[in-house]
């Protein structure tokens, strides 16, 4: 069994002068989904951002294949075979999903591109047709494909998706569904930070619950699943009134704020 995974060690992330991400330790092994839950505010997308070398951790490691990534430049991150979703991450609106999709190959070469192109296409068949359509014109669920495909491209050995269906139709996240399990077995190592925490824990092998810049929980999302009560007691109908729900028990309204 390979135990190659990436790890967090004792990250921690300042923000406006203060540490919304402290000391947290983790472990995203590969061809796993692994969910990270936790309410508004509790820093998941600030630990996200210094995973993606975009904010600077003062402390702490992030470490793959012995190599501590921690404060590298996002190009280099990316290179190492990580790649991020970050939380409300937009298409350049005027441009053609075709042409999105080559901003995210730019600097791949040739072949490469191609192939992240022609990767793209056979996760998500549904963008064939609207390759030539401005991004603009795609309904939020395309634009999430597209976004993903955007990540998918470089071939990452780990990705970390946050808030997969943040404004999503139930319909919709019940069709990224399947392809973030896909993910996990063609060998990726998925983070998974979402909102609706079955979605998350029906995908998941392990999870972690963060609150107020803390890991509070680590095991495995059987045990959230089973006592649901853990997540409740740790926080999340506190913080996120109903958001521990299905999409589908959340009704009309999938994208609580
Ligand atoms: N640009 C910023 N400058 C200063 N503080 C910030 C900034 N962005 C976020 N914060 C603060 O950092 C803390 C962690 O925020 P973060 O966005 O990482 O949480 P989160 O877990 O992703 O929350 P959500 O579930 O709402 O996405 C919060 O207290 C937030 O107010
Ligand atoms: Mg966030």
């Amino acid at each position: 069994m390979s135990t190659e995974m990436l790890s967090l060690e004792g990250l921690t992330v300042a923000r406006g002068g203060r540490n919304v991400v402290r000391e947290v330790s983790l472990e995203i092994p590969a061809g796993e989904v692994t969910a990270l839950l936790g309410p508004n505010g509790a820093g998941k997308s600030s630990m996200v951002l210094a995973i993606g070398g975009i904010l600077k951790p003062v402390a702490g490691r992030v470490l793959l294949d012995e190599n501590d990534l921690a404060g590298r430049r996002p190009e280099r991150i990316r290179r190492a075979g990580v790649a991020i979703v970050p939380e409300g991450r937009r298409l350049l609106p005027e441009l053609t999903v075709a042409e999105n999709l080559r901003v995210a190959t730019y600097t791949l070469s040739g072949s490469d591109a191609e192939a992240g192109r022609a990767r793209a296409l056979e996760l998500f068949p549904e963008l064939e047709k609207r390759l030539d359509n401005a991004a603009r014109a795609l309904s939020g669920g395309e634009q999430q494909m597209v976004v993903l495909a955007q990540a998918m491209v470089s071939r990452p050995r780990f990705v970390i998706i946050d808030e997969l269906s943040l404004g999503l139709a139930p319909v919709v996240v019940n069709r990224l569904v399947p392809t973030i399990r896909s993910f996990a077995e063609s060998g990726i190592g998925v983070l998974l930070i979402e909102q609706f925490a079955t979605v998350a824990l029906s995908l998941a092998n392990r999870a972690y619950v963060m609150e107020g810049g803390r890991i509070r929980f680590s095991g495995m999302a059987s045990e959230l699943r089973e006592k649901p009560e853990l997540l409740h007691s740790a926080y999340l109908l506190r913080g996120r009134n109903g958001a521990a729900g299905s999409p589908a028990s959340a009704g009309a309204q999938p994208h609580p704020v």
